[in-house]
């Protein structure tokens, strides 16, 4: 075939293949079309070969499990092995490469995957942080500059976006993702998606993304890492499945499967989630990968022996075993027993063949292994400058009484807090490719920004914690949380006799890294008593106190919220998270974020969002309210709700205004309203649209998200702000998962956030 014809066919296999959108036959093996040489290659594969192409392994490096990857070189030569993970650097991966090229009897190449989670070496804000940032540029520009770095160090699939809703914050993982509402994380996953895959992967800059964790995987009960997820598919499919859609509808090259079941039935081998929601409605047909032993951990699960869940997986359309090995030392007996058809194994290989085909790596096996462009792009200045742009687009300022920030950058500033000059904490949880001597800390980042024009002076002042037997849990990765050896009451009177001397203190607190991530669920979702020690001495000084915190998860802050004067939420910034943290404490940045997950008063509130179900006895904040749905102890509502920010300066809200107050399926209405910068600082806004279908054929919730606009403010700037309305966005998943919209009276609210709206109503007619 000519070159020409053979591009053609294969755009058109391509947009036929990944982009389809609504397909409803089941995907054959003969439907994944190869190039001519790829598939004469497939002609030759022997049956173990065909498996071999089915294991991924790792060879070491980040593992977040028990490593069972023996060999990997023996197994590589041998062609038992499709692809590996958790190594990089080009020197490594083509020495790997090299293996399977030269010494593998059908010299096929290695797919090579990597959890690059938030930025690859240049370290880009926590998922849930960047997700604060609503900025989809933004979001797509970090998958971008982490795909570039990535793919010159050897990687050329990336395990992200992670974009599992999450709303419960003792579950450690909603720091992976984009917080708990379902529009924003589905923007945020197309966005994610294009960023690492680009238009075109014949461009060495781009990789396959791969969305995670398919499907419900933060739904865990109790927010107990891995636990079981249970919930009704109305649910389902109108909040925690449409970022997945959304990915697949950009074109995402594979997928991950999660650990936990889905209707009493694990994820990794769900036929319905695979088969029927991925492949038969969606018209999926990119790589399928489980997580990390899955398919093994389906045995614990109760499902059958190895050898039996193995076959399962393939079956429900399972083309890759994450380091396992269910598949490769089972399947051949599968075979043998007519347990499964080598129809079942010829799609899941040629699906490999096909990503491997695409990304080029049989006309280069060594193409994304480029000492040279590493040397250049990585942790360059440039990244560096945007990973500190981003970074305090991400930071949400909670509180700011009497406009205490931005500070002066005069006078006496005391630093206090176990954050403060802590560099091994700056990254965050997955940041696997990161170096943390390469981080910024915040003390550093502050003497950066005032240079010699004020006083700094730096206490300790106390433990992240000071319980041992804690501290050994969360310093798996190294130490993360380190005990001083001095007495705490002494760290806590230094700090004191500090702060005392000052004008201001500004107190680092917060989590450890890996006090959130994976395996990494709290109970208890509070400051650590250590810390809540040292702030209340602080605060019976009397002196203005700005609290920096770092987190990976939403936490309880009443008593921070009621006595510190100002709470700026730095989640974890990453490699310049430092420089970011001094740019916005003293005004040469602001802070851009709004939140992406409410903050609850108290755990017990979980979950707690806002886009719940009216109850038939809603609570409207009545003194005397028995027999309403509310608590006797505590109110229902969120310390700070969805979509909550501060700024520097204040925007002014004006009347909302309708264009119609009638609307059909046909026509678009539109809402808009005045924006005002009230103050005198430059600044962004995140204006929000929210909709309350007021009556269904199902009960809606109360609010939904379905629009947003970042927009850019001179100080005393005012600008129309309008949002369009659809049929499209009226649109759910009825009791009988039908997409449609429902004739009747809409609400439509705009404000600076989930709480503070404007309304108006229209008719759907
Ligand atoms: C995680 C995945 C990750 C995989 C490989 C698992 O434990 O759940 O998100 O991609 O490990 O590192």
């Amino acid at each position: 075939m000519n070159v020409k014809i053979y591009f053609i066919a294969l755009i058109l296999n391509l947009f036929l293949i990944i982009n389809l959108k609504s397909q409803t036959k089941t995907i054959q093996s003969h439907d994944v079309i190869l190039s001519p040489k790829v598939e004469a290659l497939f002609k030759q594969m022997t049956i173990e070969e065909k498996i071999g192409q089915l294991n991924l392994l790792t060879p070491g490096g980040a593992v977040t499990g028990e490593v069972v990857s023996k060999n990997v070189e023996e197994k590589i030569i041998k062609g038992n092995v499709g692809g590996i993970f958790g190594i990089r650097g080009a020197e490594k991966i083509r020495i790997a490469q090299e293996l399977a090229v030269n010494k593998s009897r059908l010299r096929i190449p290695l797919l090579v995957g990597m959890d690059v989670i938030h930025g690859h070496q240049t370290i880009l804000p926590l998922p849930l942080a960047l997700s604060c940032t609503w900025d989809m540029k933004l979001i797509e520009a970090s998958a971008r500059q982490a795909a570039r770095e990535a793919t010159a160090d050897g990687i050329m699939w990336a395990f992200s976006p992670m974009v599992d809703i999450a709303r419960d914050p003792r579950w450690g993982r909603i720091s992976e993702g984009s917080g708990e509402d379902p529009f924003l994380g589905s923007e945020i996953s197309k966005a994610m998606v294009h960023g690492y895959q680009g238009n075109d992967f014949s461009d060495p800059t781009t990789m396959i993304a791969c969305v995670k964790h398919f499907a419900l995987y933060g739904a865990a009960e109790g927010g107990r890492d891995y636990a079981a997820a249970d919930m009704s598919k109305v649910r389902m499919f109108n909040e925690y499945l449409p970022p997945f859609k959304a990915a697949i509808d950009a074109g995402v090259g594979s997928i991950m499967t999660s650990f936990n079941v889905v209707d009493y039935f694990p994820a990794s081998a769900n036929s319905y989630l695979l088969q029927e929601v991925l492949k038969n409605s969606w018209g999926f047909n990119g790589l399928v990968v489980t997580d990390y032993t899955s398919v093994n951990e389906m045995v614990d699960h109760g499902i059958g022996d190895l050898q039996h869940v193995s076959a399962a997986a393939l079956i429900a359309g399972v083309d890759m075993d994450m380091v396992g090995e269910g598949f490769v030392t089972t399947l051949k007996k599968s075979l043998n027993e007519g347990k499964i058809t080598i129809q079942q194994i010829d799609l899941a290989c040629r699906k490999v063949l096909k990503s491997k085909e695409l990304l080029g790596l049989f006309e280069d096996p060594y193409r994304y292994c480029d000492a040279e462009r590493a040397e250049k792009e990585i942790l360059s200045q440039g990244n560096r400058d945007f990973a500190r742009k981003i970074a305090a687009e991400s930071f949400v300022l909670l509180k700011n009484k009497e406009q205490l920030l931005p500070l002066s950058k005069a006078g006496k500033i005391a630093v206090v807090g176990p954050l403060a000059d802590s560099r091994r904490n700056m990254l965050g949880t997955w940041s696997v490719s990161g170096d943390p001597e390469k981080a910024v800390t915040v003390l550093e980042g502050i003497k950066n920004a005032i240079g010699n024009k004020a006083e700094i002076n730096y206490a300790k002042g106390a433990n992240l914690s000071d319980d041992p037997i804690f501290a050994k849990k969360v310093n798996v990765f190294g130490e993360e949380i380190k005990i001083d050896s001095r007495d705490p009451q002494l760290m806590i009177n230094e700090a004191i006799t500090l702060a005392e001397k000052s004008d201001v203190i500004i107190a680092v607190m917060g989590e450890a890294a890996d006090m959130s991530g994976e395996s990494s669920s709290m109970a208890d979702i509070g400051l650590q008593k250590s810390q809540t020690k040292l702030l209340e001495e602080l605060k019976k000084l009397g002196k203005p106190i700005v609290m920096v915190l770092y987190t990976g998860r939403p936490l309880t802050l009443v008593w921070e919220n009621e006595n510190i004067d100002a709470i700026l939420n730095v989640w974890f910034g990453g490699t310049e998270g430092g420089n970011a943290v001094g740019d916005v404490l003293f005004g040469d940045a602001n802070p851009g974020g709004k939140l992406s997950t409410s903050f609850p008063v108290h755990v017990g509130q979980i979950p707690v969002y806002h886009s719940m179900l009216n109850t038939g006895r809603p609570y409207g904040g009545q003194a005397n309210s028995k027999f309403l749905s509310n608590y006797l102890d505590i109110p229902n509502e969120p310390l700070y709700p969805f979509g909550y920010g501060l700024s520097y300066t204040n925007f002014e809200y004006g009347t909302l205004k309708i264009s119609n107050s009638n609307m059909t399926t046909q026509s678009k209405i539109e809402v808009s309203l005045t924006v005002t910068n009230a103050g005198n600082r430059e600044s962004s806004e995140i204006v929000q649209l929210y909709i309350r279908d007021l009556v269904g054929s199902i009960s809606r919730p109360v609010k939904e998200l379905k629009g947003f606009q970042k927009i850019y403010f001179k100080p005393g700037e005012s600008k129309t702000v309008s949002f369009t309305i659809d049929n499209e966005l009226l649109k759910f998943y009825n009791s009988e998962l039908k997409f449609d919209s429902e004739p009747g009276i809409f609400q439509v609210f705009v404000g600076p956030n989930s709480r503070d709206v404007k309304m108006v109503e229209f008719e759907l007619k």
